[in-house]
């Protein structure tokens, strides 16, 4: 990572650099690749990449996905060393559902009482309970993942996921803050776009602005292998020319509600671009055609 500004520390990296004594000395010594910078401002720390849901569009879904956890002594660990490092802000995910591990209150408390600023991305996906309703409501920011306003799309996608049971964590988190006077987190949306969604999203941005979201990623669906016995997500680019065009509008159309809105918009990786560039590309080949009319004609 050179001089980024950011680390995961992931299983493969932390025995590793656990090994060494300690991610500080690492820092110093400029050893280990992920932590060489000298201006490192945000680690991400996978606690679990196991997970309560099997998203058909997911790697959690593919048969051969085994999850595993952080050993709590790691975890602990590596937040005393982030704490040493001074940088402000810690998010708690990788691939996998933190909110599944039964430690999880007690791991976020440990990093929200070093003194970092909070961050996750999370499927909020079952009820809350109580003390985990506390630890939530002091994190600076929550990312949840939905990617449609349709119910029943969101439950063939996300299998197991209610719009309803997200956005009641989401208010109950608020009140939560509210109740402790704290300042309540930023809600924000992780949303990938995929063919069964993808002319849908208008009415998703305005449920998006309805719930209070200040930031949504859209991302660009990153297909693996088919699932059995379930619908899988299409991407975009199995779309036909004139589909993908409507795709395009559609997701314009929805930036722009989020912008009038005053949510930030982001689009990960070449999701436009590629979209655009197929399109192009079709509108030039079809111009490229003979016109067989006008050359068959006497
Ligand atoms: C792997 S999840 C981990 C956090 C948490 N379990 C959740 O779903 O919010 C992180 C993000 O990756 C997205 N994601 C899942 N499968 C993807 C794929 N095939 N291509 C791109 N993003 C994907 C998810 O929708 C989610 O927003
Ligand atoms: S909730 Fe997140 S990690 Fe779990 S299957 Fe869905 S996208 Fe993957």
């Amino acid at each position: 990572m050179g001089d980024s500004p950011s680390a995961t520390l992931s299983r493969e990296l932390l025995p590793q650099a656990l090994s060494l004594p300690s991610l500080a000395a690492l820092m110093d010594s400029g050893a280990g690749d992920a932590l060489a910078s000298t201006w490192l401002l945000h680690a991400a720390i996978e606690f679990t990449s196991r997970c309560n849901l099997r998203c058909v569009y997911c790697a959690v879904s593919q048969p051969d996905y085994v999850g595993s956890d952080l050993a709590p002594e790691y975890a602990f660990a590596v937040v005393q060393d982030l704490a040493k490092l001074g940088m402000p802000t810690v998010a708690l995910n990788g691939h996998g559902e933190t909110l599944l591990r039964d430690d999880w209150v007690a791991f976020a408390r440990n990093v929200l009482d070093a003194g970092f600023q909070v961050h996750i991305t999370s499927n909020l996906s079952r009820h809350l309970q109580d003390e985990e309703l506390g630890v939530l409501a002091r994190f600076h920011t929550i990312r949840v993942s939905v990617d449609t306003a349709d119910p029943g799309l969101l439950r063939r996608m996300r299998r197991r996921v209610d719009l309803g049971t997200i956005l009641a964590n989401i208010l109950r988190i608020r009140a939560r803050s509210r109740l402790l006077g704290t300042t309540p987190p930023r809600f924000a949306a992780s949303c990938g776009i995929y063919a069964q969604n993808s002319r849908l999203l208008s009415e998703l941005a305005h449920l998006f602005q309805e719930a209070g979201f200040v930031k949504v990623d859209f991302w660009n669906y990153v297909p693996y292998a088919t699932v059995p016995t379930a619908e899988n997500a299409l991407p975009v680019s199995a779309l036909s020319i004139a589909e993908q065009t409507e795709v395009l509008q559609s997701v314009l159309r929805a930036m722009e509600i989020l912008h009038r809105a005053g949510i930030e918009v982001t689009a990960a990786g070449d999701l436009l671009d590629a979209l655009a560039s197929r399109i192009e590309a079709a509108s030039c080949r079809s111009e490229a055609q003979p016109d067989v009319r006008r050359d068959s004609a006497p």
